[in-house]
């Protein structure tokens, strides 16, 4: 059990790719939690690491999109913005019932969701992206 960040999951920014892992290792530390019972108690924990990663992150995403133009800005921030809203729901489940196992399991398979298509593909594509620009300028 567990998601694991791997080498083919970079983007290249050290930067993005150390936020990126900090999101693994929390998202892990809430598996582990479910997984002996605690995810309620764990709940919080995990809300509150989201609210500021999800402002810090995308805004560390998108000022490197912009720097670098990237075409594919508008899609990917698209992205960003859907995951805010339902994170914003779930909080606001979070904030107005309290902590349940419920609402710990449906944080997880958004947050794992996101690992795997968002991280997995969009930010792939975005490092992708950064790397030919850098390779063909000489610049990061
Ligand atoms: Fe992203």
């Amino acid at each position: 059990m567990g998601m694991r960040w791997t080498e083919d999951l970079a983007t290249g920014v050290d930067e993005i790719d150390s936020q990126h892992k900090e999101l693994f290792s929390r998202v892990n530390a809430l598996l582990a939690a479910m997984s002996e019972g605690r995810g309620r108690e764990h709940l919080h924990t995990v809300v509150r690491f989201l609210e500021d990663y999800v402002v810090t992150h995308f805004s560390t995403e998108e000022g490197y999109m912009a720097r670098h133009s990237y075409p594919g800005m508008a899609a990917h921030k698209a992205e960003h913005a859907a995951f805010v809203r339902d994170f914003g729901n779930l909080k606001k489940d979070f904030e107005t019932q309290g902590a349940s196992s419920a609402l710990a399991i449906q944080v997880q398979r958004r947050v794992c969701d996101w690992l795997v298509h968002h991280i997995g593909q969009s930010d792939k594509a975005f490092g992708a992206h950064l790397r030919t620009r850098a390779a063909g300028t000489g610049t990061t």
